[in-house]
């Protein structure tokens, strides 16, 4: 038997290893890492999985596909799921499910392995990627049958199986990470009383808090394409390059901290704080540059539509027709989301400094509050009357029925 593990090297997928050969007939693991940029994770990844006791590792770099497929459209949708959570790990699940299910095809194997607690999203985001693109495969989730039960009980097990540990990131608390963000759950954050300890040092890993943030603003102008961010003060970028300068320039001055309590999926509220400096900066960006782009309407049919492209995001249904023929939508409505976007980021605030595009609807000539030609006051009383008209129609009722 051939066994595909979703591999981080952390501590539950670690014991996994060991756990699936002595429960699956000494089964071959074979581990996969999918890299959305979690950088120094995956140093030392290799050796670690193979001492382990898998037969492989795969490092696939999706870092790029991440941003530009997954990433971008989200922005594009101004999906924000609860209002703040910018779904960083969210759409990282289907990326690289996707490429252990071809993966797992490629090598014939007969089993997925996935380390997601069964009281989490994650499970749910992994497992429904996979059926996409391999409906039969079987998919084992050990956290749903195993009799470990804490973290305790699954450090004895690694030690028992002589799995090496890094013991201050394993005590610490439930992260994830990737060039988009990075999460914080667990620990005194499970009470919603307790405030988050930005100011401790080795909290905040992305950025720093907004009261370590300089007193000088930094200004950043940013160039969208049909949507798509292309530059950064200037200078073209693709995805990757772009991000990590968005999160050195937000993270430097304390920008993107969002903490909530959400609804998970699978019933329960949970609270979490995350990081995502240089992607509060792009939604911020792209919202500004679409007050000048968007025409009323599209603008209003599209901000409704964002909520339940966030829900999808977050319930890890992005291979399905609807989030398909959503994003064809967002798609058209960015043919003309071109232009410059100036924020001054300063304190964890990014304030307004300017937007220009050549595809603007602000038409000074027609807002001015001088003297124009092009709009004719006296057009206002006619429109009025008939947008007023039911209201002068219901309040003479009320008159009619008060004099009886
Ligand atoms: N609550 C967030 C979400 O559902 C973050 C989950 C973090 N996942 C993790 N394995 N630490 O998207
Ligand atoms: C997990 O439970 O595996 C992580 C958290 C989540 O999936 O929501």
């Amino acid at each position: 038997k051939k066994v595909v593990l979703a591999y981080s090297g952390g501590l539950d997928t670690s014991i996994i290893i060991p756990w699936l050969k002595e429960n699956y007939n000494n089964c071959e693991v074979i581990a996969v890492s999918g890299n959305v940029g979690q950088g120094t994770e995956l140093d030392g990844l290799e050796e670690k999985a193979i001492k382990t006791g898998a037969s492989k590792l795969y490092i696939e770099d999706l870092t790029e596909e991440f941003i530009e497929d997954y990433v971008y459209p989200t922005v594009q949708a101004g999906a924000v799921y609860e209002n703040q959570y910018l779904l960083g790990t969210s759409f990282a699940r289907p990326i690289i499910a996707k490429r252990i299910a071809e993966i797992a095809i490629k090598e014939g194997a007969d089993a997925i392995c996935h380390g997601c607690t069964g009281k989490g999203n994650d499970q749910v985001r992994f497992e429904l990627a996979i059926k996409a693109f391999a409906p039969d495969m079987q998919i084992i989730a050990p956290w749903r049958i195993w009799d470990l039960k804490s973290r305790e009980q699954e450090i004895e097990y690694a030690e028992a199986h002589n799995i090496p540990l890094k013991i201050n990131r394993e005590t610490n608390y439930s992260k994830d990470k990737n060039l988009w963000h990075l999460s914080h759950e667990g620990l005194d954050l499970e009470d919603p009383a307790n405030e988050p300890q930005y100011e401790k040092p080795g909290f905040l890993e992305m950025g720093v808090s907004p009261i370590m943030a300089p007193d000088k603003p930094t200004y950043v102008t940013i160039h969208f394409e049909k949507g798509i961010p292309t530059a950064v003060d200037g200078v073209e970028m693709n995805g990757k390059e772009l991000v990590t300068k968005l999160n050195e320039l937000g993270g430097a001055n304390g920008i993107g901290l969002a903490d909530l309590v959400e609804n998970r999926l699978v019933g329960m509220k949970s609270r979490g704080v995350y990081e995502t400096p240089g992607g509060a900066i792009l939604y911020k960006a792209h919202e500004v540059l679409e007050t000048i782009t968007l025409d009323k309407e599209t603008a209003r049919v599209k901000q409704y539509l964002s909520i339940k492209f966030a829900d999808i995001v977050y319930n890890g249904q992005w291979f399905t027709p609807l989030r398909e023929a959503m994003s064809a939508f967002v798609t058209e409505t960015q043919k003309t989301v071109t232009g410059d976007v100036k924020l001054k980021l300063y304190k964890g605030n990014m304030i307004n400094a300017g937007v220009t595009s050549p595809y603007t609807l602000y038409d000074e000539e027609v807002a001015t509050f001088d003297e124009d030609n092009v709009y004719n006051q006296a057009d206002a009383t006619g429109f009025i009357n008939l947008f007023g008209l039911p209201i002068k129609v219901r309040a003479k009722l009320e008159q009619k029925r008060n004099a009886k």
